[in-house]
């Protein structure tokens, strides 16, 4: 019999193993590279290649993984009826796993070979970006912009966004949050992902999955929750006033704390160094006030450090994105890390089914209809 624990929410539960990341107190790595070091010198597209070849590409490897992006960047007119049939106030997140549920019905990409499987991630790539793009268009009343050849994948999205090519700042802070967010071992979202592939399902499925897990507050939701929490102040002052009334209702603050992380994200402070020198460049020193006001006391008083959803909030707020665009942008990230765990759990697979402690009803007799 094998031993069996109960840890609610599988808290400290080493639920399988996996060469992608390794998610630590002292460091984040990405198949051995350190993300500080991959943030500083990697563009998401070899951050890509990374996760789904297990090595960082040479310079042809990245023009043919490129070429391969560009070929699957075009969506099917059925999925852009699909997107323009959607009302307009669904939200986004709702939006991107129908669109990719529709696009699933168009896959160019035949076989399960494992090399057809990095293949579809590639089209799940280039399908997530297109779907958030021309989404955002047609709410805004306006016709979808075809993809510009040459462009990386982070000018790409914000190009058939806009209608024009990106400040190379916004393009590169994209870029970056891209790398931060593409990958994280067994997060809610990529163990759904992994649940999904266990039962030798499709890939397209498991991200349809892996978007519903990610879209909760409690998870890749808290980018847009953290930015509604700091639009709702104008000075420092009643940022602070709102924190303390927090505490003492002991109600969660968004973009804060890990299930892993008790010191601090390591993603968060490499993203934070960059807002600051975004708002300064913008001159919004008062939104980096008024993010510091509740900052401070969750860390100085709670010891509760901030994820990387804190940062990322504020930055693409500052990059004049739409708040319920910025999980959908996680999701143009992490589709890579799902897409990835899936290949190596259906590679080494064997079916994820935990067990239950039972805590219902003892045994008891049915009894006929008419004595019930
Ligand atoms: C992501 O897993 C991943 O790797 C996820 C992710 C990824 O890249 O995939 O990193 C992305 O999801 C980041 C997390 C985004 N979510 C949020 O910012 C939502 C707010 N955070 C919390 O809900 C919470 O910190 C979790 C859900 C992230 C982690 O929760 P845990 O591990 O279950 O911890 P817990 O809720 O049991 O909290 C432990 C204590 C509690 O206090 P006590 O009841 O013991 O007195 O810390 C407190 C909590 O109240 N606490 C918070 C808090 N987070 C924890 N108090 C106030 N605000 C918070 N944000």
């Amino acid at each position: 019999m094998t031993e069996t624990i109960f840890k609610p929410g599988l808290e400290g539960v080493i639920a399988g193993e996996t060469a992608i990341a390794a998610v630590e107190q002292q460091s984040l790595c990405y198949r051995g590279y350190n993300i500080a070091d991959l943030a500083n010198n990697t563009t998401f597209e070899e951050v890509a290649h990374l996760l789904l070849y297990g090595d960082l590409p040479n310079a042809q490897q990245l023009s043919m993984f490129n070429e391969s992006l560009a070929q699957f960047r075009h969506l099917p007119d059925a999925v852009i009826d699909t997107l323009r049939k959607i009302p307009t106030d669904v939200n986004m997140m709702d939006v991107l796993r129908t669109g990719v549920s529709m696009a699933g019905h168009f896959d160019p990409v035949k076989g399960e070979s494992v090399d057809d499987l990095r293949r579809r991630a590639m089209w799940l790539m280039a399908t997530c970006a297109g779907i958030v793009a021309a989404r955002y268009r047609l709410i805004n009343q306006k016709d979808t912009v075809d993809p510009l050849p040459g462009l990386n994948h982070s000018e790409q999205i914000l190009y058939q966004c806009l209608g024009e090519k990106p400040s190379p700042t916004a393009a590169r802070l994209l870029d970056l949050t891209l790398i931060l967010y593409a990958e994280h071992e067994y997060n809610a979202s990529t163990f759904a992902t992994r649940i999904v592939a266990s039962t030798m399902s499709d890939m397209v499925s498991g991200v349809v999955t892996g978007i519903g897990t990610l879209k909760g507050p409690l998870h890749g939701g808290a980018n847009e929750a953290a930015m509604e929490m700091l639009s709702q102040f104008t000075t420092p002052e009643q940022a602070d006033a709102w924190i303390h009334e927090r505490f003492a209702k002991k109600e969660k603050v968004m973009g804060f704390g890990h299930r892993v992380y008790k010191n601090g994200d390591h993603r968060a402070h490499i993203l934070e160094a960059e807002l600051r020198k975004l708002a300064e460049e913008k001159g919004q020193q008062k939104w980096m006030a008024i993010y510091d006001a509740i900052k401070k006391p969750m860390v100085e008083e709670k010891k509760i450090f901030p994820n990387v959803d804190y940062p990322c909030g504020l930055t693409y707020y500052l990059l004049d994105l739409p708040i319920d665009m910025y999980t959908p942008l996680f999701v143009c990230s992490r589709v890579t890390g799902w897409a990835a765990h899936f290949i190596e759990q259906a590679t080494h697979n064997r079916l994820i089914r935990p067990l239950s402690k039972y805590i219902g009803e003892p045994s008891r007799p049915v009894a006929p209809i008419a004595e019930r």
